[in-house]
């Protein structure tokens, strides 16, 4: 969770770095760091509660000199947000590192560090590491060898930089379990959690493998392999575009997001339907094979793309005749599976770096499942890399730490595969087509929808100030209703659940009374009477309600009730379009509650611990 960068070059790496952590704040921004090594060989470091700017503002009140260095953003797991606990981490003003991660051996570690005599001036894991780089360079090892010889004492999950005081030619770095690029550059080489951080500097990266060590030098980098050979990783060059980062004429980057989503739906479409028909080859060169054995789907994910794999789960069931599981990629890893011969494995994930669901399809990998597809927004991540089949999202770059335009684009994946997985039992050519001709009115149908932007935001001027809201829906909206609660909570900071409608009366209607806000989810479907009833047993009990609905449905405005008048859309995309509403609630009442809403507190835009 927490942002690495480092540097060596020919020139003052102060900024370079600094400029890198700010790319980095999506990542955790509790506080800020940077040490560097002077040009008198002396280790130089900077660190401050807050974000970045706090450390910017150090900088400019005391710059920092020097051709090589490493700086972090962090997002507290060990210690509460001090200056403290804040990285880099230096031990004995020889070692410097960042990490990112967690030593999960970090009591004995520390225990026995204490007993050794070393003095720990943290409450973080991540110091612990830099005191065992130095234990080992005092019994003589170099400074390569000695960050080898600890990373075999070290279990959890880690990415580290590290410098040394004596050897400033050079800084190694480590990945085990979390994000690390190289970022090759003239005459400047890097580190960082995400290429991100480094696209106004370089677009060549070298995405580094499970147990690698880089040793960054100037004019170049050498990378040794767990077993400690040295080894040849490709270099890649980056389409991604710096432009994606800036706000453009909006507010914030949350905004931009939600409205870029018809773009980013055509996106996610292109090159994957032929006239009539989904280009199954879309999800890789052997996908027919494959998907000719599947006979049931377990789809996994954490947060917002668990959401998605709630409403595939739906249509795989609905549309296609796949019986299909959908479960959290954190419970998912920890429990026995009974695996059904052709079951295909699916995570769902924007970052594909989302610890729990690497986790979770690591381990799937050894339970006999017919094959793992990775649905997910980034090219180069290790979900991408490590699964035999891939759908990538092309949602585009979503730097806002609520999920928006990653969401969509992952339903629309999920619809794709649907209709694949269905040729081989229940969709013939002909709904194939109608189905088809569906996904390509769906980017119409949400500029339509995000036409409504200011009635949205008029409706959401009732909830600004309630302190919990209920999201109601049925079947396939239940999972939106779920999407809108976390989007409030995560932004606004308003409590906020979800429910199916049926099950109100099991419990939660004992909540309702005439302060209570429930947003209904309420297209044409066919529960529609049955959600009508439900909504009835609120009004009866003075709740108030918002209902997201079309002109069919006939609902009836009063002053209890709001009426949000939604385009008509088909039964099985109405997940698509009313999950705008919902991001956009959220939107309007953080923006009025003046939150960070673009990083909430507390959160992190990538999850990298389990
Ligand atoms: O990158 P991922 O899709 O794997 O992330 C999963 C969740 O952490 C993420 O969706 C999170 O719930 C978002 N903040 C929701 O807006």
């Amino acid at each position: 969770m927490c942002g690495i960068v480092g540097a060596i070059a020919d020139r003052d790496v102060a900024l370079v770095l600094l400029e890198g952590l700010k790319r980095l704040e999506y990542r955790g921004y509790d506080s800020a760091g940077l040490a560097i090594i002077d040009a008198r060989a002396q280790l130089q470091c900077h660190r401050a509660v807050g974000k970045v700017n706090e450390l910017e503002k150090l900088l400019v009140s005391k710059p920092l000199q020097g051709q090589i260095g490493i700086a972090h953003t962090r997002w507290a797991t060990h210690g509460k947000p001090s200056d403290l606990n804040a990285h880099p981490h230096i031990a004995n003003n020889e070692i410097a590192i960042v990490h990112n991660g967690i030593i999960e051996n970090y009591e004995k570690l520390r225990a026995r560090l204490v007993d050794f005599g070393c003095v720990l001036s943290s409450e973080t894991d991540s110091e612990l590491i830099a005191h065992l780089v130095y234990l080992h360079i005092q019994s003589g090892k170099n400074f390569l060898a000695a960050v080898q010889a600890t990373i075999t004492e070290l279990e959890g999950a880690y990415a580290i930089g590290l410098l040394s005081r004596t050897e400033p030619n050079h800084f190694i770095a480590v990945r085990s379990g979390s994000p690390l690029v190289i970022g090759l550059g003239d005459q400047i080489n890097f580190i960082a959690s995400d290429q991100l951080a480094l696209l106004p500097f370089t677009q060549q990266f070298i995405f580094l493998e499970e147990g690698d060590i880089a040793d960054v030098r100037l004019n170049e980098v050498i990378i040794y392999d767990t077993h400690g050979n040295e080894v040849k990783r490709d270099i890649h060059y980056t389409k991604l575009d710096q432009e994606e980062m800036s706000k453009g004429k909006y507010q914030h980057f949350m905004q931009k997001e939600i409205f870029e989503q018809a773009d980013s739906v055509i996106a996610c479409l292109e090159g994957r339907l032929s006239y009539q028909r989904v280009i199954s080859e879309a999800f890789g060169a052997n996908a027919n094979e494959i998907f000719k054995q599947i006979r049931h789907v377990q789809l996994v994910a954490c947060g917002t793309s668990y959401h998605a794999c709630l409403v595939g789960k739906y249509w795989l069931e609905e549309i296609a005749g796949i019986s299909c599981q959908a479960e959290i990629a954190s419970e998912n890893r920890y429990r026995q599976h009974v695996v059904e011969p052709g079951t295909l494995y699916v995570t769902l994930s924007q970052s594909g770096e989302t610890a729990d669901t690497l986790a979770a399809l690591r381990h799937a990998k050894t339970l006999g499942y017919a094959a793992t597809l990775a649905i997910c927004n980034v090219p180069e991540s290790s979900l991408v890399r490590e699964s035999d089949l891939v759908l990538m999202t092309g949602a585009g770059m979503e730097i806002g730490v609520a999920s928006t335009k990653a969401f969509t684009t992952q339903l629309v994946a999920l619809f794709l595969l649907t209709i694949t997985l269905g040729r081989n039992s229940r969709i013939d050519q002909n709904s194939e087509a109608e189905y088809v001709k569906l996904l390509r009115a769906i980017p119409k149908k949400l500029r339509n929808t995000l036409m409504l932007d200011s009635d949205i935001k008029n409706l959401a001027i009732k909830l600004k100030d309630k302190n919990h809201v209920l999201f109601i829906g049925r079947g396939i909206e239940y999972p939106i209703a779920l999407e809108g609660a976390l989007k409030l909570k995560e932004i606004s900071y308003i409590h906020a659940e979800a429910f199916p409608a049926g099950e109100l009366k099991h419990g939660p209607i004992a909540l309702i009374d005439s302060e209570m806000y429930a947003i209904a989810l309420a297209p044409i479907e066919d529960s529609l009477d049955k959600l009508k009833s439900n909504l009835q047993e609120i009004r009866a009990r003075e709740g108030k309600l918002i209902i997201c609905t079309n002109e069919e449905a006939g609902f009836i405005s009063d002053d209890q009730t709001s009426l949000l008048i939604m385009p008509h859309v088909h039964k099985f995309l109405a997940p698509l379009i009313y999950t705008i509403p919902m991001q956009l609630f959220a939107y309007h009442i953080a923006v009025m509650k003046g939150t960070d809403l673009d990083q909430p507190r507390n959160l992190a835009k990538s999850v990298t611990v389990e």
